[in-house]
């Protein structure tokens, strides 16, 4: 990959994983990429749990399935579920906003970070927001005030072709105001 959007051209939503494990230290590498995000006032809100164990992630995989969505999450190698830490934000800054939206931008860019650096080092991934959370916090043993927003699936893909990108045009959705 030569340049930063070649990168973000080449991430695209994997639904159909190979076998093959996820090596330790390219999801050590992820991790330390979501480590590095920035977050408001650098609270950092944020907690990845990594499960690769076949029992633990094939249940994990079905807390993600439900009304005939996610079926595909059964073959993930790898799962990173993310939940919302307590934003720990200057009161000048409470005063005046919402700390959870904040929060929840924070793992938004956390979980783009991880994305990228998957795809650099040859892997692919799937953001997933559709859960039974309920059930995640009882599998996980995660505490009912930790809200867990999103699910990273990382491995590799079966298949490498990409699909071309279905985005709004630039002129839509952008205007340079003079
Ligand atoms: C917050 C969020 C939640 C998502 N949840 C799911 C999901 O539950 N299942 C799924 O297959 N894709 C999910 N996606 C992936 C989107 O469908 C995908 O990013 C979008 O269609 C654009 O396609 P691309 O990622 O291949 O470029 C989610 C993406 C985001 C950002």
């Amino acid at each position: 990959m030569n340049n930063f959007l070649e990168l973000v051209a080449r991430r695209e939503s994997c639904r159909q994983y190979d076998s093959r494990p996820v090596e330790t230290e390219k999801l050590l590498r992820c991790l330390e990429a979501a480590r590095l995000a920035p977050s408001a006032c650098n609270s950092q809100p944020w907690y990845f749990r990594v499960v690769t164990a076949p029992a633990l992630r094939a249940q994990v995989a079905k807390a993600t399935q439900s009304d005939g969505i996610n079926g595909f999450t059964d073959g993930v190698p790898a799962f990173i579920v993310v939940t919302e830490e307590h934003a720990k934000l200057s009161q000048r800054i409470l005063a005046k906003c919402d700390s959870q939206t904040y929060a929840q931008i924070d793992l938004g860019i956390a979980t783009a970070h991880i994305c990228l650096a998957a795809t650099e080092q040859g892997l692919s991934s799937c953001i997933v927001g559709w859960m039974d959370e309920q059930k995640l916090h009882e599998l996980l043993l995660i505490p009912q005030d930790t809200p867990i927003r999103l699910i990273l699936c990382i491995g590799y893909a079966a298949n490498d072709t990409l699909r071309p990108k279905k985005r709004k045009e630039l002129a839509e959705i952008t205007t340079f105001l003079e």
